[in-house]
């Protein structure tokens, strides 16, 4: 199916108080997303992907050892990645819900102790990619990180919350200073009650 860009689920200067400018979003969404869509609409064209649907793009075209060399993959999953990323925020600010928290606290000890290994698998990316928690194949939660487009569904495990480490998701606002965006983000952009649904879908 052809790939569409979403509509962000908020104005783009929702977020401007809480770290994420409107111009960050405009580059972001507009022009780095619309390019994966753009791009991967033109790769899958004509191909036996062009009727498959996202989820099974991701997964049919993964090959661990060839990511830079796979446009469709790259662009298919920078597509996933991008549409989960805008969900998992929001201008509202919410509480996290109690029972993501209590699965929180017995995963990872406490919810500051998850802020921590979060923001450290983002800050520990070197170069571009993404950091997560996820739901993995044996039900527990954990913290992960994966390089340029590679996301969770590349693993068969569940995706819960994903930040954008790429220098254009945090550039504008935050210059060269990745951590400080990732605790930022866990702090004031998450969107709690987004990730609490994944949960209990998962
Ligand atoms: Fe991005």
């Amino acid at each position: 199916m052809a790939f569409e860009l979403p509509a962000l689920p908020y104005a783009h200067d929702a977020l401007a108080d809480l770290g994420m400018s409107k111009e960050t979003l405009e580059f972001h969404h507009d022009i780095h997303h619309k390019a994966y869509v753009d791009n991967g609409n033109k790769l899958i064209d004509g191909t036996e992907w062009a009727d498959k649907s996202l989820e099974e793009i991701i997964k049919g075209t993964y090959n661990a050892g060839a990511v830079a060399q796979n446009g469709i993959f790259n662009n298919a999953s920078q597509h996933w990645n991008h549409n989960q990323f805008w969900e998992m925020m929001g201008p509202k600010g919410a509480a996290m819900p109690s029972e993501l928290e209590a699965r929180i606290v017995d995963a990872f000890g406490s919810v500051e102790q998850f802020k921590t290994d979060f923001a450290a698998a983002g800050a520990g990316q070197f170069g571009s990619g993404w950091c997560w928690l996820v739901v993995d194949t044996d039900g527990t939660l954990k913290v992960t990180k994966t390089e340029n487009g590679v996301n969770p569904l590349c693993f068969n495990q569940t995706a819960l919350l994903g930040c954008d480490v790429w220098e254009h998701s945090y550039y504008i606002d935050f210059r060269n200073k990745r951590p400080v965006y990732l605790t930022n983000f866990l702090d004031k952009l998450v969107n709690w009650e987004n990730v609490a649904e994944r949960l209990s879908n998962a």
